[in-house]
């Protein structure tokens, strides 16, 4: 039987647990647990037998995969930087470790992003000539086009998680704290050998329209040049916006290097259809061509949605695939004008697989413009014949 004592100080214990766990404090969490495996043993031994087990199963998942046993550094979840009013978590954390593939970019451009982790990885090498590896760098594109996968990918390729400050969502923790949270994010960083991403930088700028704020801005923005200037050559960081010409310039010079993102070309177009069809791709095999011209002009980000929702609509609909990319290319853009509209008939009828008559009913392109760019239909024996 247990005294009063016994059962206030379970209860003591129990909400000292519930508060841990509550913060997300997992190391915290695993120490208390190991104390309480330990002061409970004798007095109440099943007790101390299922906490021990419950502690074993949270080391084994906070071991993270096998590269980072290897003497790299996960983040301490206890020591993670929170707000320090609402304890919310000022970083965002991407962890790929288990693998992911490449972004699809133009070559010239994912070269230079290969050799930002290969100054890295043969920082010793460098370190012997007395040459550093770039220590940080901007990613300016437009939205949806890989800025902030290729930030996870170069983390991935490091072994490391990504930490991300997105400044949209943190703007007002960073503000009004005399920059202590921004200082807690940058040590934490610094000190865990961190790949961290400033992420939608321009988020500072677009604050400025706000009168009151300005003041604090400019000592935020302030003590961003600082923290910059001050990053080590030991981790990365990077930064990326949507919004370049709103970069304060003493920011901008500040980055070792700048990449650029475009909207991306046809040759990245097409490989971005084949890698969004997944599975699926024998099935639309024939229709790659017709599917990355209907995505001209997308964000890398759309045509993942385009594609997703064409798949969808095949299986929900049991539609063949024809038909399915022309759904997807006429009401897809329902005001697609004149010569996207014969350009769209005339691909049709090359891709062969309907004929013009049908194409003409799809897109009321007449027989006589479709057969005069595209030639004579392939398929015979459906539609009217003339002749022959
Ligand atoms: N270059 C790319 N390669 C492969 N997928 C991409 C690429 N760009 C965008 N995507 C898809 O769109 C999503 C959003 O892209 P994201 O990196 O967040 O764009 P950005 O940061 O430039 O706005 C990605 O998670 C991915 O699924
Ligand atoms: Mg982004």
């Amino acid at each position: 039987m247990e005294t009063i004592d016994e059962i206030n100080e379970i209860e003591k214990d129990l909400v000292n647990l519930a508060r841990l766990s509550s913060q997300g404090a997992d190391e915290d969490v695993r120490l208390l647990l190991a104390k309480l495996v330990r002061k409970y043993r004798v007095a109440r031994p099943e007790l101390a037998s299922q906490l021990d087990l419950t502690l074993k199963a949270s080391r084994t998942r906070s071991n993270g995969p096998a590269v980072l046993r290897r003497g790299m550094s996960m983040p301490e979840p206890s020591t993670m930087p929170v707000d320090a009013d609402s304890r919310q978590s000022l970083i965002r954390v991407f962890d790929d470790l288990d693998g992911m593939p490449a972004p699809l970019l133009p070559d010239l451009l994912f070269v230079r992003i290969q050799s930002l982790v290969r100054e890295r990885q043969e920082r010793d090498r460098l370190a012997a000539h007395g040459i550093k590896p770039t220590r940080s760098a901007i990613l300016v594109g437009p939205p949806g086009v890989g800025k902030t996968l290729s930030a996870r990918w170069i983390a991935n390729q490091l072994g490391k998680p990504l930490w991300v400050l997105d400044l949209t969502t943190v703007m007002s923790s960073l503000l009004g704290k005399t920059g202590s949270n921004l200082r807690a994010v940058f040590d934490h960083a610094k000190q865990n050998q961190a790949v961290l991403l400033l992420d939608e930088i321009d988020a500072i700028a677009k604050r400025r329209s706000d009168e009151s704020d300005v003041g604090e801005l400019k000592r935020l923005v302030t003590a961003i040049l600082q923290e910059v200037d001050a990053w080590p050559d030991s981790g990365l960081l990077l930064a990326a916006t949507n919004h370049p010409e709103l970069i304060d310039p003493a920011l901008w010079r500040r980055f070792d290097a700048v990449l650029m993102f475009d909207a991306p070309q046809a040759a990245v177009l097409a490989a971005a259809v084949r890698r969004f069809l997944g599975a699926d791709l024998n099935a639309f095999e024939g229709w790659v061509d017709l599917l990355t011209s209907s995505v001209q002009g997308m964000s890398l980000s759309d045509v993942e949605r385009s594609i997703n929702a064409l798949r969808r609509h095949t299986v929900l609909e049991n539609s063949d695939p024809a038909q399915a990319v022309i759904d997807m290319a006429i009401k897809g853009a329902p005001n697609l004008d004149k010569p996207s509209r014969q350009q769209l008939a005339i691909e049709l009828a090359r891709s062969g697989s309907l004929s013009h008559n049908k194409i003409m009913t799809l897109t009321g392109v007449s027989r006589d413009t479709i057969r005069k760019y595209a030639g004579p239909s392939p398929i015979k024996g459906r539609g009217p014949k003339k002749g022959v």
